[in-house]
């Protein structure tokens, strides 16, 4: 995402897609309970923000799957192809894929997202940096089926999908996207994933309700970016930010908080709001290793290599295609 979050980002809305942000955002919150879907979060701002998280002393996730990548760099490079073309599904912040780029022998990099803007700016400065590697930016949402580029027809192929963006799809969906990784990418493909673990509750409730509140701020700016797209009238301060630990489904959930009885209205249709009611943002799955595997096995993948950090935080897996 250009986020990269950002993987799920647009960071310029062409037409089409703000109607498509019209329609889901309508239909999301005439649902019950009220619902919106974290794509939505990545405007410049959101994307700014979200920067913003990953740099916060309570949000461990980003920091601790670099690490992962730097120090287990070298074994991950031991088991993937020479001259191999790599695919990032969703391209953020290139601080990842360098680390990769840097310590493997890719031949080719295949950057996807929606964005085509930022692809092209991204791609130009890691052709600069890395002048062996043959660069080839694809613009497309990336959880649908896309073509690969054919330059890279004959080359083996790698899937890169770090962050624990994984995390942020429903369990269906985070199998989708994977068999439909496994369709692009072929036989024999590889694919390197990150995925945050499950831990102490108070460790996650932290990560999601820093005390410096950019979560908060992250989370409550999708109403200003509705009332800025999409014309409605959203009062940000009678709305709060909460983010709960679901034990029993293994995810941390976001939600905005409606402090009193209002309506909303929105694109001709007026949204009532009980106090303490909620929209539902975001989901963020916590894996277990065992049941990452079990992911990965229902998806038409193989975990040949998992990897954490020293204290269990982040855990880094290398696929291989069944
Ligand atoms: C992008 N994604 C992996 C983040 C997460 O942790 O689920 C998004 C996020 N939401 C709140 N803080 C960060």
């Amino acid at each position: 995402m250009n986020v990269h979050a950002p993987a799920l980002a647009n960071a310029h809305l062409p037409d089409e897609q703000t109607s498509a942000f019209a329609r889901d955002a309508v239909d999301d919150l005439s649902q019950h309970p009220k619902r919106l879907s974290p794509k939505y979060f990545y405007d410049a701002t959101g994307s700014e923000l979200f920067e913003a998280i990953t740099r916060l002393p309570e949000y461990y996730p980003t920091r601790t799957e670099l690490g992962i990548l730097r120090d287990r760099g070298s074994e991950i490079a031991s088991i993937i192809p020479q001259r191999a073309a790599l695919v990032e599904f969703g391209a953020g912040s290139t601080t990842k894929v360098r680390l990769l780029l840097e310590r493997c022998a890719f031949a080719a990099y295949v950057p996807v997202d929606i964005s085509g803007d930022f692809l092209h700016g991204q791609a130009e400065r890691l052709g600069r940096d890395f002048p062996d590697l043959a660069v080839h930016p694809v613009a497309a949402d990336f959880t649908a089926p896309f073509a690969l580029p054919a330059q890279i027809a004959g080359l083996p192929k790698v899937g890169f999908f770090p962050g624990s963006t994984i995390g942020n799809f429903e369990p269906h969906e985070a199998c989708r996207f994977l068999r439909s990784a496994r369709d692009i990418l072929g036989e024999r493909a590889q694919m390197i994933v990150g995925a945050d673990l499950e831990k102490d509750e108070r460790v996650l409730y932290d990560a999601y309700n820093d005390a410096a509140g950019v979560t908060a701020r992250f989370n409550l700016n999708v109403l200003v970016r509705m009332n800025r797209e999409l014309g409605s009238n959203f009062d940000l301060s009678a709305f709060t930010h909460r983010a709960i630990y679901n034990r029993e489904r293994h995810r941390i959930e976001m939600h905005l908080i409606s402090k009193r009885q209002q309506a909303v209205r929105m694109l001709g249709t007026s949204f009532s709001f009980r106090p303490g009611e909620s929209i539902h943002t975001e989901n963020s799955y916590k894996y277990s290793i065992d049941r990452f595997a079990a992911l990965a096995r229902g998806s038409g993948w193989k975990v040949r290599e998992s990897w954490t950090d020293a204290n269990g935080m982040f855990s880094v897996h290398a696929l291989i295609a069944e």
